[in-house]
């Protein structure tokens, strides 16, 4: 199951990677919004970001304008690594070296079938492990202190 939302900026966007994901056979709990109402993304950010900080599902993928609000916002949640995608290359790396939990896409930026093929890129790479779990680590540390105010 995988976990999905947008604000006004994405929600077009999001309906396509929607009908990508069910073609698929993916499940995807959609958590808004829906239509094209002005919305503040941070409202839909954090049910994705929540859900997979929670451990709820393993991956989600968030929708903005830009996918910069989205990304902002996914990231405040610990152990959530949320990656802004742009093309084949980061949507690769997104998940081999930072093993992306949360996959962003700028529904103002991209066309649909690049965004499902994006999506479908970070579905099917495997992350590398090694040295970039190292890193992860470190970032799971950082998390760690810094909750400790
Ligand atoms: C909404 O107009 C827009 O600011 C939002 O979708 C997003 O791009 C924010 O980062």
């Amino acid at each position: 199951m995988l976990v999905i939302a947008s604000d006004h900026g994405g929600a077009e966007l999001k309906e396509a990677v929607k009908k990508c994901l069910e073609g698929r056979g993916i499940v995807c709990r959609d958590f808004g919004t829906f239509g094209d109402d002005s919305v503040d993304y941070p409202d839909f950010g954090v049910r994705v970001g929540m859900a997979v900080s929670r451990k709820e599902t393993a991956q989600g993928i968030l929708i903005c304008g830009t996918g910069i609000g989205m990304s902002i916002v996914a990231n405040k949640f610990p152990g959530v690594r949320a990656a802004l995608v742009h093309d084949e290359f980061t949507a690769r790396m997104a998940k081999e070296h930072n093993d992306a939990n949360v996959l962003v896409l700028g529904g103002r930026v991209l066309a649909a079938d690049l965004a499902c093929r994006l999506v479908s890129i970070w579905l099917d790479t495997d992350f590398a492990g090694g040295r970039h779990q190292k890193r992860l680590d470190k970032i799971a540390l950082l998390e760690k202190k810094l909750s400790r105010g």
